[in-house]
């Protein structure tokens, strides 16, 4: 009898306990996918720059972000490397040091109190650089944000290219259509990482625009950084493109001006460049576009006769065609060099004031 009823006790509490654990279950996914999720974007962030933040960090007692950092009287520093990469911490001064802080481990750095200029000897104040290992020393360096803007709304590359607004509703669009949108959450799937986004940061400009001039680095070869930093990076500007589709879509004015800004949000500048002229042999210059087509194309195409009589019939409705898909409206379906644009990635509206932009373009 005591037997039946201990076995029923230590039943229904296994019972309840497996009940518990299952109605809580989805909440600790839940919790964990998003503590996840935080911790790679911010780790994207530091890896996206710009700079500065990797490179000089002030010392003061109370530590410094993002590496946690103590100096005593005495001039030790027991430095935590949190930056998820091997870096070299560098003291300068009349006695310079270095140290090499694999990541995740922590060191201390002895030096003199009167030899590093730069740190006082009690230690409350000073500058301390920290270089981060191969990857951010590398001619290349990460810091995207010297090319995109530190907040990733776009900018000029060193050689004066136009690197693209990553908020833009173009690149949200491929990464949706690519399988980028955040996981369900519910069902505690990992964020999506293999997506458009991560194919443009691993194998760099080729997959942007089939430049293999591009100045948009193969981060995954090149560049150096590990799968996991460019995961993190995803995950960033993943974040970016779901904000995007959230907001509203504004219809776009049938403007020049309006125009001139889809053909940089579009990405048409990344080959037929900022001033229009294009690379020769590669990219055509549409400089008179607004007058005739191009005819003399890098790669010849089935359908020239079909394209000029289009142009002449009606240019506004060529361009349309052009655009939306060259390969398959002017080449029997092979690749002429262009990538298409559906709807999906260049909107009615958009594509409007982008023609009558182009249209304007006449020598
Ligand atoms: C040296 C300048 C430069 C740096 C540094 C750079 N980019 Fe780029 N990025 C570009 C250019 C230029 C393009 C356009 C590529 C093209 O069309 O050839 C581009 C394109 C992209 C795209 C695709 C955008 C789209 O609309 O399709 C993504 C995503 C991107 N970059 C992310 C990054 C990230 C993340 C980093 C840092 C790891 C980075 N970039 C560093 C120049 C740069
Ligand atoms: C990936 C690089 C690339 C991008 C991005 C790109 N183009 Fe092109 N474009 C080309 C190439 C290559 C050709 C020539 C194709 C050929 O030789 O068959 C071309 C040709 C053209 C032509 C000439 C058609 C003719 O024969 O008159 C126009 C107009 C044009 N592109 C407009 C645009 C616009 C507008 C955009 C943005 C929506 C854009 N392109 C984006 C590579 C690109």
């Amino acid at each position: 009898m005591r037997f039946k009823a201990i076995a029923i006790f230590l039943m229904s509490g296994m019972a309840l306990f497996t009940a518990f654990y299952w109605m809580t279950d989805g909440a600790r996914r839940e919790s964990e996918f998003r503590a996840q999720q935080t911790e790679l974007i911010e780790l994207g962030t530091l890896y996206f720059g710009p700079d500065e933040i990797i490179h000089t960090v002030t010392v003061s007692s109370a530590g410094f972000e993002p590496a946690v950092i103590e100096i005593e009287i005495n001039a030790s520093i027991n430095f935590t490397n949190t930056l998820g990469a091997d870096i070299t911490l560098r003291g300068t001064g009349s006695h310079p040091f270095e140290a090499e802080v694999k990541a995740g481990k922590q060191a201390k750095t002895r030096f003199q109190s009167d030899g590093v200029t730069s740190v006082t000897a009690d230690g409350v104040a000073g500058t301390l650089e920290v270089t981060s290992g191969p990857e951010f020393l590398s001619p290349l360096g990460a810091n995207c944000a010297r090319c995109h803007g530190a907040d990733g709304t776009g900018g000029v590359t060193p050689l004066g290219n136009q690197a693209p607004n990553l908020h833009s509703r173009a690149l949200a669009n491929k990464w949706k259509d690519t399988g980028g949108e955040v996981a369900n959450i519910d069902d505690g799937a990992p964020p999506v990482l293999n997506n458009y986004v991560n194919w443009a940061i691993r194998y760099g400009g080729i997959v942007v625009s089939g430049n293999a001039k591009s100045e948009m680095p193969a981060w995954g070869a090149e560049g150096g950084l590990t799968l996991n930093q460019i995961d993190a990076l995803t995950a960033l500007v993943g974040t970016w493109a779901n904000e995007t589709l959230q907001q509203p879509v504004e219809g776009i004015p049938d403007t020049v001006e309006a125009g001139k800004q889809v053909y940089v949000d579009a990405g048409c500048v990344n080959c037929h460049q900022a001033d229009y002229s294009g690379v020769a042999g590669t990219f055509p210059s549409l400089l008179n576009i607004g007058n005739e087509p191009v005819i003399d194309l890098p790669n010849p195409i089935s359908g020239l006769d079909k394209l000029q009589a289009d142009y002449a019939a009606n240019s506004r409705t060529f361009l349309e065609m052009w655009i939306r898909d060259s390969a398959t409206n002017y080449n029997g379906g092979t690749a002429t060099g262009m990538l298409p644009y559906p709807e999906g990635s260049l909107s009615a509206d958009a594509l409007k004031a982008l023609i009558t932009f182009l249209l304007s373009l006449k020598q």
